[in-house]
C-alpha cells in the first residue's frame, strides 16, 4: 500500500485498479502516511499560506432540480432572494477590508440575470477592486456567454462535474441535464482562458467506489486549476432527504489523493466538510487542502442559501468568520494570507 502512495507521490497518477485498491483497503497508519505526503506537497507549493475566497451567494433562485440540492426549483418552501448590484458591491467592500482578494459570485441558474447583468456586476467589481480576482459559479451557459464574462474581467469559474459516470449522473439529476453538456461547459471555460474548478460530492446517493475512481480519472484528464470536493449532506426538502451523508474519512482521503495527483491545484477545505465535523476544515488542510471559502453574503440571506441542512456560519458576520478561520488555521500552523491566490502556472 505504501508503495502505491509513493508511486502516486512521484508520478502523480495511478491506474484504475490501483486507485480502487487504495480506496477499498487503506488502513489508519497508511492513511496518516498519505496525509503526510499530501501535506508535504502542499508545503512545497504554498508553504503555510492558506488562500481565502469571499463567497457571495447572490441568488438562490434556480431553474434546475438536481435531486440533492435544497434550492432546486421544486422546493416551493425555499425562501427565495436576490442581491442587487449595490448589495453585492457592499459585500465586496466588507470583504476587501477584511483582506479578501478573491470574490466568488455564486448563485442558482437564475434566468432573472441576463448575460449583460452579470457583465455589469463583473465590470463594477473590477472597477472598484482592480486588484481582486473574480470567480463565477453560475452554472451551465453557452460558450458565447462564458466568453462575455471572461472579456468583462472574470478570472475563474467553478463548475463541479458532480459525477463522471453517466448512469450515476442520471440518478442525481433530471433528464434535461446531462454529463456531456456539463463536461462541454468545462472544456469551453478552459479554452476561453478561465482558471477552472471542478469537483464532486463524496458519498452522494448511489455513488460507488468505482464511480469515485472515474471522478479521479476525469479530474486527472481535465487537469483543472481548482478541485472542490465535499461530503454530500441531505437536505430535508429534497428527494434525497432520507439518504445518508458522505463521510469525513473518505472526503479527507480523496483530498489527499487529489493533492498528490495535482500538486499545484487549489483545493478548498469546504464548508460542507466543516458542517459534518467541527474540525472538518482543519482536517481538510492537514490532508492537503490549501484554500478556505468563508461567506461574505449578508447574514439576512445566509440561511436561505441552503443547499444542504445544518450549514455552518449562517449566523455569523463576515468578520467573525474571518477571525474564526484565522485562529483555526493558526492553531494548526497555517496562516490566512491577503492574496488573490491565483493558480501558479
Ligand atoms: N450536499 C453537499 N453538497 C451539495 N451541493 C449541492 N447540494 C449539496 C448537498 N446536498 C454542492 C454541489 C454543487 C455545489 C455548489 O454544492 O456539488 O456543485
Ligand atoms: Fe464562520 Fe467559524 S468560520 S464562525
Amino acid at each position: 500500500m505504501k508503495q502505491l502512495i509513493d508511486k502516486l507521490y512521484t508520478t502523480n497518477r495511478l491506474d484504475t485498479d490501483e486507485y480502487l485498491h487504495i480506496l477499498n483497503n487503506i488502513d489508519a497508519d497508511t492513511t496518516q502516511y498519505l496525509f503526510e505526503k499530501a501535506r508535504l506537497v502542499s508545503m512545497q507549493h504554498f508553504g503555510t499560506d492558506i488562500y481565502t475566497r469571499g463567497l457571495i451567494e447572490f441568488t438562490n433562485y434556480c431553474k434546475n432540480n438536481c435531486y440533492y440540492c435544497g434550492i432546486g426549483a421544486a422546493n416551493t418552501n425555499a425562501d427565495r432572494y436576490r442581491l442587487d448590484l449595490e448589495d453585492i458591491l457592499s459585500c465586496c467592500e466588507t470583504g476587501y477590508e477584511l483582506g479578501f482578494r478573491t470574490y466568488v459570485l455564486q448563485g442558482g441558474e437564475d434566468k432573472h440575470y441576463s448575460d449583460d447583468d452579470i457583465v455589469e456586476i463583473i465590470t463594477r467589481i473590477k472597477q472598484g477592486y482592480p486588484d481582486c480576482a473574480i470567480t463565477l459559479s453560475v452554472g451551465e451557459k453557452s460558450y458565447a456567454s462564458y466568453q462575455k464574462f471572461f472579456n468583462a474581467g472574470a478570472d475563474r469559474y467553478l463548475l463541479r462535474h458532480e459525477t463522471a459516470n453517466e448512469e450515476h449522473y442520471k440518478k442525481l439529476h433530471p433528464l434535461n441535464l446531462s454529463l456531456t453538456n456539463r463536461k462541454q461547459c468545462l472544456y469551453d471555460l478552459k479554452e476561453i482562458g478561465f482558471q477552472v474548478g471542478t469537483g464532486f460530492m463524496v458519498g452522494s446517493p448511489y455513488q460507488t467506489m468505482e464511480n469515485i475512481v472515474e471522478d479521479l480519472l476525469f479530474i486527472k484528464e481535465f487537469n483543472p486549476h481548482m478541485v472542490g470536493i465535499g461530503p454530500f449532506i441531505p437536505h430535508s426538502e429534497t428527494k434525497f432527504a432520507k439518504e445518508a451523508a458522505g463521510s469525513l474519512e473518505l472526503t479527507l482521503l480523496l483530498i489527499a489523493v487529489i493533492r498528490l495527483m495535482l500538486p499545484k491545484a487549489l483545493i478548498p477545505a469546504t464548508t460542507a466538510l466543516g458542517t459534518i465535523n467541527s474540525q472538518g476544515r482543519e482536517k481538510g488542510i492537514l490532508a492537503g487542502a490549501n484554500v478556505v471559502m468563508p461567506n461574505l453574503s449578508p447574514v439576512s440571506v445566509r440561511k436561505k442559501y441552503s443547499l444542504y441542512d445544518n450549514k455552518i456560519c449562517t449566523g455569523e458576520e463576515a468578520a467573525e468568520c474571518r477571525f474564526c478561520l484565522s485562529n483555526r488555521m493558526q492553531k494548526i500552523g497555517y496562516n490566512l494570507v491577503v492574496d488573490r491566490g491565483d493558480y501558479k502556472f
